[in-house]
């Protein structure tokens, strides 16, 4: 009986990254079958995995944990239904391969009876063949195989996962990713990196309809939005109000910057966290009936008071309707000024946007350079979120050029690099000579048409950077920039 595992579950079993993966596929160091692994492979292709130990596992989930800060203290359990039916699930399962293995026991005692009744009435030759053979056969089946505890380990651990998240594949996009604990399909999307239609995010728009094409969804919130019979009919459910309740295919649209329309919406100031006298991050709650629709290291206008401005997102969209600012003190910028210093809790900020083109190249899998200019660092922040979330790219660096306001999340940027294999970080002091430091950025990567370059500064060292960077042979069409003020 074979047994195949998806990738993105395979990547959570073996502990490897997506990118990683890919390149052993690539590299016909693993085989698959219609995107899937078939389970002896994938033992095969990691001969000294301890699938039954899952200590360090957990010691990287932890680290990743702290790292990140995200709410993931909070994840639970599926919900409940759909948990009911994912056991009922594994139970159905479970019972078809007992009757499998009676049914193959009764053929064997069948077998059995039979070579007694042939071994009657043969000659001496063929009853010690057949006695062979019936020695054989007890022998093999008596015989544990070498790899059945690694096996049961593999599938025990496998089951895990199954019962508490599910797989979901996006056509005709390609994109995967695991819904966790009580997640929607558009939670768990957006937690993952993937950007798919949708308006509200609470079952009133109906703009984050798609397809089933495959699997089984479960309605695990309430929606006003009414499907037509017609759409049911088609399989179209709500991203925004169903979970997978097994491993989906769903044909959905996953959007880029130009499909994104701009929003208006009015979020509450939650607080101001103060990076260091010279720069803080104002944090945002959007409304629950209306999150902002944006895409890692896009941009927002805030408006208060009859003053705004235009700053760049430093969240990300995996962190639902929380939305960071992070804004330079300056005496001269009375908006600034209000924005760090004369809001109250719950105040109302308007926002209007997304805008800009600086996203994620999200089908790339090129290692990828963040180079932040000062507090160009808010958008390469988002981006690196969004890039972490996607685990596609080979490795990730970031070179943090500090202006005056320093590197003020330097413990952030220490915890990605402790907790990720392929992410390093490399902080470089305020330099008068700007040129020479990017040059020597450049000069350590003699390969550097290999990589994607994402950028965020003045537009003066942005256009040092590109000629610097192009001049070493990063490819024109490698390089993407976010401008920010000084
Ligand atoms: S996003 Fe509006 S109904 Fe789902």
């Amino acid at each position: 009986m074979s047994h195949f595992l998806p990738l993105s579950r395979v990547t959570k079993l073996a502990e490897i990254s997506r990118h990683a993966l890919q390149e052993m596929i690539r590299n016909g160091k693993l085989d698959t079958f219609d995107g899937m692994v078939e389970l002896n492979e994938l033992l095969r292709a990691f001969p000294d995995a301890k699938w039954d130990d899952d200590a360090e596992f957990r010691r990287i989930t932890e680290i990743k944990e702290k790292a990140f800060g995200k709410r993931v203290f909070e994840r639970a359990l599926p919900d409940k239904e759909v948990l009911a039916a994912r056991l009922f699930e594994l139970g159905n399962e479970y019972a078809a391969t007992k009757a499998l293995l009676m049914h193959y026991s009764n053929v064997l005692s069948w077998l059995d009876e039979k070579i007694d009744e042939i071994e009657e009435d043969k000659s001496n030759e063929t009853r010690h063949a057949l006695h062979t053979l019936r020695a054989f056969i007890v022998r093999h089946l008596a015989e544990i195989p070498p790899d059945a505890a690694k096996v049961q380990a593999l599938i025990a651990q496998e089951r895990i996962l199954k019962i508490m998240s599910a797989h979901v594949t996006i056509k005709p996009s390609g994109h995967e990713f695991i819904v966790e604990s009580n997640d929607t399909l558009l939670e768990a999307a957006l937690r993952a990196g993937v950007s798919l239609d949708y308006g509200c995010s609470n079952g009133n728009c109906g703009e984050c309809r798609a397809r089933l094409i495959s699997g089984e969804v479960r309605k695990v919130r309430a929606h006003d939005y009414v499907l037509s019979q017609v759409e049911k009919d088609a399989g179209v459910v709500l991203l925004c109000s169903c979970a997978a309740v097994n491993d989906v295919v769903i044909e959905a649209n996953v959007a880029g910057a130009k499909d994104i329309q701009e929003q208006h919406l009015v979020a509450k100031a939650k607080s101001v966290e103060v990076f260091n006298p010279r720069v803080a991050a104002l944090h945002l709650m959007a409304p629950r009936s209306q999150r902002l629709r944006f895409l890692a290291g896009q941009s927002i206008r805030l408006s208060a008071r009859g003053m705004s401005g235009l700053y760049p997102i430093a969240s990300c969209p995996c962190e639902e309707r929380h939305i960071e600012i992070q804004i330079m003190r300056n005496a001269d910028d009375a908006f600034s000024q209000l924005l760090l210093d004369g809001l109250k809790v719950n105040d109302s900020v308007e926002l209007e946007g997304p805008y800009g083109e600086f996203v994620l190249e999200d089908a790339s899998t090129r290692p990828i350079i963040f180079v932040a200019f000062g507090i160009g660092f808010a958008p390469i922040k988002s981006l690196i979120q969004h890039a972490m979330s996607l685990d596609l790219a080979e490795s990730i660096d970031l070179h943090w050029l500090a202006d005056e306001a320093g590197h003020y999340q330097n413990n952030l940027c220490r915890a990605w690099a402790d907790a990720l294999d392929n992410f390093n970080y490399v902080p470089h002091a305020p330099a008068t000579d700007v040129k020479a430091t990017i040059a020597n950025i450049a000069n350590d990567y003699p390969d550097l048409h290999r990589f994607d370059v994402y950028a965020a500064g003045t537009a003066a060292q942005l256009q040092t950077a590109k000629r610097i960077f192009l001049e070493h042979g990063l490819p024109k069409q490698h390089w993407w920039t976010g401008t920010v003020d000084a």
